[in-house]
């Protein structure tokens, strides 16, 4: 059976309109066919943590000559990474904090773009090693148009997802909360009724 991956990015629960929106969309990717979905909750995941001078030495060291301690530092990265390397779909809720994405995503990446199993390198050149995969990415912001030379989650998003070989992204983009918050749930949520989310 295929696996969505469910990342959420804001620190908010209850209020938080990104998980709001991607609750909907999980609905309708589930209603869609059966797919086990997986869940990683940023700020609430204790693998998802700054790393030390151990876990960056680990990342380029080869697995036997690696100490017990960059060994050490390295396994929350080397279970979230692989766990993004196998997943099939993806499905981020990814509030705009200050024109980027917040700190648990930016972290989340570092972790989880890894030479050697979400890329590599062919002659010198980086390659993803992520193949036939889809990715659904709701961003939201409060005041910030999306696509604007002040949006730097979309551009980066896209930029990220293929370099690790996801090519396959559907964007949903719910700009400028702020102003009129029913409005702009009531046109995303319409957005995602139709979305395509055949497989
Ligand atoms: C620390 C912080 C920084 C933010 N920076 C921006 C920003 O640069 N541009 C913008 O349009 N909205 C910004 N916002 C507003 C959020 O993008 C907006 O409230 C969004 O709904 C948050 O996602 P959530 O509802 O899922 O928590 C910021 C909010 C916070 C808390």
């Amino acid at each position: 059976m295929k696996t969505l991956l469910r990342i959420d990015s804001s620190p908010r629960k209850d209020a938080s309109l990104s998980r709001q929106l991607a609750n909907k969309l999980q609905t309708r990717l589930e209603k869609e066919g059966p797919i086990v979905v997986q869940n990683r909750d940023l700020y609430y995941d204790e693998l998802v943590k700054l790393g030390n001078e151990d876990q960056i030495n680990g990342f380029f060291t080869p697995i036997e000559n690696q100490t017990d301690s960059q060994k050490t530092a390295i396994k929350g990265s080397n279970i979230l990474a692989n766990e993004f390397a196998n997943a099939d779909e993806y499905l981020f809720a990814v509030p705009m904090y200050n024109f980027g994405v917040s700190a648990g995503l930016k972290t989340y990446i570092d972790l989880i773009s890894r030479a050697g199993i979400t890329f590599n390198y062919a002659d010198g050149s980086p390659v993803g090693l992520l193949k036939n995969k889809k990715a659904y990415v709701i961003i939201v912001t409060g005041g910030t148009p999306l696509e604007s030379d002040y949006d730097f989650v979309t551009p980066y998003l896209r930029v990220l997802l293929n370099f690790i070989g996801v090519t396959d992204i559907e964007f949903i983009k719910v700009a400028s909360t702020s102003t009129n918050v029913e409005k702009a749930l009531i046109n995303a949520k319409s957005e995602i009724e139709v979305l395509d989310v055949s497989r």
